[in-house]
């Protein structure tokens, strides 16, 4: 009998990570992995094109959840999800990341005795501000298989008091997905389409609600982009969240008049190419962070703290905080040719899905 396995995946950067997953577990003919999208991110080009351009099939299953508070949006997909698990009743629910999706499926399968796999376990920021950090700990306390993409992450579940025997260091599943698609990437036209010259930009990213949900944070974001544009041209493809709150807040016009290049959410080909090329990234997504570091693009982190310390440690990501002067200083320097040379962690070969895949075969032995 092959074994049943549903991979959850709701937000943009959850498909990178499931794709990989589930091509290396149909590869295998032993399990019968289940696409479910719970549909928390539903814009063409915040959920559809990943599945274009990552090659996967449309979603077995589509809970349609949408957008609401955090509540709403988990009790929505609890509610849906449960109806899944008892009609299909599969012998492992797989979750990825940090989103509300992960934090929901995880609950609702424990609670039916569903065995669930937490891939990208024993990430902390130890920042519980964040809506991530409170969904990471509870799907990591209640997870049965912790797969770690980096050594803090087995550090911080150790901590944690979680038993060796649940936690495998396989990698980061999101650089498979890197790997497969960079030759494809690397002939995208999206420079040309866009009017960029390669190593003359700043590619930015910004949707965490402690940059983007209070206008004067957006103030500050927005005094930042013209200094910065003073010497480097400012692309910015805008997450839906921080869309609707610059609307909210009436600074379009501001960004217009800063002359920032204001591109809709691009899709994952077109992203990568882009990050390639930048003379520098301004984020605060988790992803982007270990992206640049594989890259080896410069990389400064607006924010206080992150997740993923091997992008610093090793890396070369920077984390600037989010003083305005502090992020000005850090941009000048790497614009002026003074750039943080990278190394890539340990496991981000491409080949974590493989990893899980064996790990699996393992565990399902045991479990027999
Ligand atoms: C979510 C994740 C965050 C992740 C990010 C990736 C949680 C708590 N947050 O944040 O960890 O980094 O996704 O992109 O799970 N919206 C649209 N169209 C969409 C999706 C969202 O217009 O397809 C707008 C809606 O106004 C919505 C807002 O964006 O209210 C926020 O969406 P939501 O999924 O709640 O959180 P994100 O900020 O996207
Ligand atoms: N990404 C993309 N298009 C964009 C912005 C990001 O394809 O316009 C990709 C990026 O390469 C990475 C993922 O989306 O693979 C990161 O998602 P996001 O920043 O939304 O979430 P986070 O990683 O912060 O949770």
């Amino acid at each position: 009998m092959l074994k049943k396995i549903i991979l959850v995946a709701g937000a943009r950067p959850n498909f990178m990570k499931i794709a990989p997953i589930y091509k290396a577990l149909a590869a295998t003919k032993r399990y019968q992995p289940i696409l479910l999208h719970t549909g928390q991110h539903y814009d063409e080009k915040m959920s559809k094109i990943f599945f274009e351009e990552l090659g996967m099939p449309e979603p077995d299953i589509y809970l349609g959840v949408g957008s609401g508070s955090h509540a709403e949006q988990t009790a929505k997909i609890m509610v849906e999800f449960e109806k899944v698990l008892q009609k299909e009743v599969p012998d492992l629910v797989m979750v990825v990341g940090d989103v509300n999706s992960t934090l929901a499926c995880s609950i609702v399968a424990a609670k039916l005795l569903v065995p669930v796999a937490h891939v990208e376990a024993g990430l902390r920021s130890y920042d519980r501000t964040m809506p991530e950090e409170i969904n990471r700990i509870v799907t990591d306390s209640i997870s049965d298989l912790l797969f770690v993409s980096e050594p803090s992450g087995i550090y911080n579940l150790m901590k944690e008091g979680v038993p060796d025997e649940k936690v495998f260091f396989v990698g980061n599943v999101m650089i498979d997905s890197l790997a497969a698609h960079i030759h494809k990437a690397n002939e995208s036209k999206i420079l040309e389409q866009l009017n960029l010259k390669p190593k003359t930009y700043t590619l930015v990213t910004l949707h965490r609600p402690s940059n983007v949900d209070e206008k004067s944070s957006l103030e500050k974001i927005l005094r930042i982009f013209d200094a910065i544009s003073k010497k480097s041209k400012i692309v910015f493809p805008i997450h839906p969240r921080t869309k609707k709150m610059l609307e909210q807040f009436g600074l379009m016009e501001t960004v217009n008049r800063i002359g920032v290049q204001l591109i809709e959410p691009q899709g994952y080909i077109e992203f990568l190419k882009l990050m390639k090329e930048a003379q520098l990234v301004l984020t605060d997504s988790g992803g982007v962070q270990e992206e640049t570091t594989v890259l080896q693009v410069p990389c400064l982190t607006m924010r206080e703290n992150t997740e993923r310390p091997i992008t610093i440690e090793v890396g070369t990501n920077l984390l600037v905080g989010t003083d305005e002067a502090e992020v000005i200083d850090a941009a000048m320097k790497v614009l002026s040719g003074k750039v943080k040379k990278g190394l890539i962690p340990e496991k981000w070969d491409g080949r974590a899905a493989e990893r899980i895949v064996a790990q699996l075969d393992e565990i399902f032995k045991s479990w027999d």
